[in-house]
C-alpha cells in the first residue's frame, strides 16, 4: 500500500533542518525561534512545586479556571478589554495548535483564506488539512507594511477568514492602529473571520505597543485572538498558549481543541496562573528584549548587511543582494558551515519561494552569545 500524502509538498521545515546544522557545526543558532537563557526561576519553582503537590492528572478542556481568570485580567490590563474566563478563553497546547484548531472550526471545503506573506509555515497546512485554500497577500517590500488595497483585491465571495500576525514573524513590523482600522473596514458587513496571531504581544521596541485585534470592537467579534506563554516567558518547550474570541466562535474551537488535545499540561497552568498575578514579570518584558534588539542591531551595523531595526519580536531581517547574488538557502548554509553563525533564509516564507535575497536571524540569545556571533558576520565577504 502506498499511503497518498494530504501534504505532498511539506518535508522537513527549514527550522529542522538549520537547528541540525547548526549543531553539526558546533555554530551559534541564530536560526530558530527560541530563547538562549533560562525562564525566570520563580516561574520554575512554581512548576515544581505544583507537580510536587499533586496536580498532575488532566485539567479541564477549556484550562483550569484561574489561569482563564488571570489571563482575562492581564488582557484587561494590557488591551484594555474584558474576555469573559468561563466562555471566551481556552488555554491550549501552543499558539500553533490555536491557530489550528480557529482554522478548524470555521474553513470547509473550497473556502478561501487571505495569508499574508512572508508567513509563518503552520498557517498553510492548517488551512489545507481542512479543504481550504490559501490565497497569497504579499508585504510591502522593504518594510513589510500590509498593502491594503492587495488585501483588497484578493477578497472574494468564497473568502471565509483572513489569518494576520503583529508583532510579524519574519520581519518584526507591528501594526498600527490603521492597520486594524483597514482590516475593520475591509471586513466590514462580510462573513470574515479573523485568526490573529500574537504570539509576539510582549515583544515590541522604541515605546511602539502592540495593540490586539481583541481591542477593537468591531474585530474582537469576529476574532480568534492567539498567544503563546512559551514566547513570553521564555519557555518554548512548555508549549502552551490560548485563544480568546467570542463566545460563539469559542464554542466551536472547543470542539475541536476538545480532540485535538482535550486539555493541556495541568501543573503549568497552575504555575502560570499563580504567576500572571506579578504583571511586572510581562510588562517588564519589553525593555528586556530591547536591550538585545539594540546591541543586535549596533553590532550588525558594523557589518555589510542592510536593515531596518526590528519593531517586534525577537527577530531582525536583513538584507545582502547588494554584495552577492547566491540564493538564500546558499547563503545560510554557507555561513552556518563557514563562519559558524546559522539563520533562517526568508524564501522558506513564501508559497512560491521567492528569494529576495534576505536572511532572518533570532536575536533572543545571551549577550555573549550575540556578540561572538556578530563579530563572526563582520567576515561575511569571505564567503560571499
Ligand atoms: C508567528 C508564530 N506563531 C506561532 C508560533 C508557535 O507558537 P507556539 O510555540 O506557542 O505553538 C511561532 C513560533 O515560532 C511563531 O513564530
Amino acid at each position: 500500500m502506498t499511503l497518498a500524502s494530504k501534504l505532498p509538498h511539506i518535508g522537513t521545515t527549514i527550522f529542522t533542518v538549520m537547528s541540525r546544522m547548526a549543531a553539526e557545526e558546533g555554530a551559534i543558532n541564530l536560526s530558530q525561534g527560541f530563547p538562549g537563557f533560562g525562564a525566570d526561576p520563580v516561574l520554575l519553582d512554581l512548576v515544581a512545586k505544583y507537580t510536587r503537590e499533586g496536580f498532575n492528572q488532566y485539567a479541564p478542556m477549556a484550562g483550569i479556571p484561574q489561569l482563564r481568570e488571570r489571563l482575562a485580567e492581564k488582557t484587561q490590563l494590557t488591551q484594555g478589554y474584558f474576555a469573559d474566563p468561563e466562555t471566551e478563553v481556552t488555554i491550549v497546547s501552543g499558539a500553533t495548535e490555536a491557530i489550528f484548531a480557529a482554522v478548524t472550526a470555521i474553513v470547509r471545503q473550497g473556502d478561501e483564506v487571505i495569508v499574508l506573506e512572508p508567513a509563518y509555515d503552520s498557517y498553510e497546512p492548517a488551512i489545507t488539512l481542512n479543504g481550504g485554500v490559501p490565497v497569497y497577500v504579499p508585504l510591502s517590500a522593504g518594510d513589510f507594511s500590509v498593502d491594503w488595497e492587495k488585501v483588497k483585491v484578493a477578497i472574494s465571495p468564497k473568502t471565509r477568514a483572513i489569518l494576520v500576525n503583529s508583532p510579524h514573524n519574519p520581519s518584526g513590523f507591528v501594526w498600527a492602529q490603521k492597520d486594524l482600522d483597514q482590516l475593520a473596514a475591509l471586513i466590514r458587513d462580510r462573513d470574515i473571520y479573523v485568526v490573529s496571531d500574537e504570539v509576539y504581544e510582549h515583544i515590541t521596541f522604541d515605546g511602539l505597543t502592540h495593540l490586539s485585534l481583541g481591542s477593537q470592537p468591531e474585530l474582537r467579534e469576529k476574532t480568534f485572538v492567539c498567544g503563546s506563554f512559551g514566547k513570553t516567558f521564555h519557555v518554548t518547550g512548555w508549549k502552551i498558549g490560548y485563544c480568546i474570541a467570542p463566545e460563539k466562535l469559542t464554542a466551536e474551537f472547543r470542539k475541536v481543541h476538545q480532540y485535538l488535545t482535550f486539555s493541556t499540561v495541568t501543573p503549568i497552568q497552575y504555575a502560570l496562573a499563580k504567576y500572571l498575578e506579578m504583571p511586572d514579570r510581562y510588562l517588564s518584558i519589553p525593555d528586556f528584549y530591547q536591550k538585545k534588539r539594540d546591541l543586535f542591531a549596533a553590532g550588525l551595523a558594523q557589518t555589510e548587511l542592510l536593515f531596518r531595526p526590528s519593531s517586534g519580536s525577537f527577530f531582525q531581517l536583513a538584507s545582502y543582494g547588494h554584495l552577492s547574488q547566491i540564493g538564500d538557502r546558499e547563503l545560510a548554509e554557507r555561513m552556518t558551515r563557514t563562519l559558524k553563525v546559522a539563520c533562517i533564509p526568508i524564501s522558506v516564507f513564501y508559497s512560491d519561494k521567492r528569494d529576495d535575497k534576505i536572511i532572518r536571524f533570532c536575536f533572543a540569545k545571551e549577550a555573549s552569545e550575540l556578540q561572538e556571533g556578530l563579530n563572526r558576520l563582520k567576515d561575511l565577504s569571505k564567503i560571499l
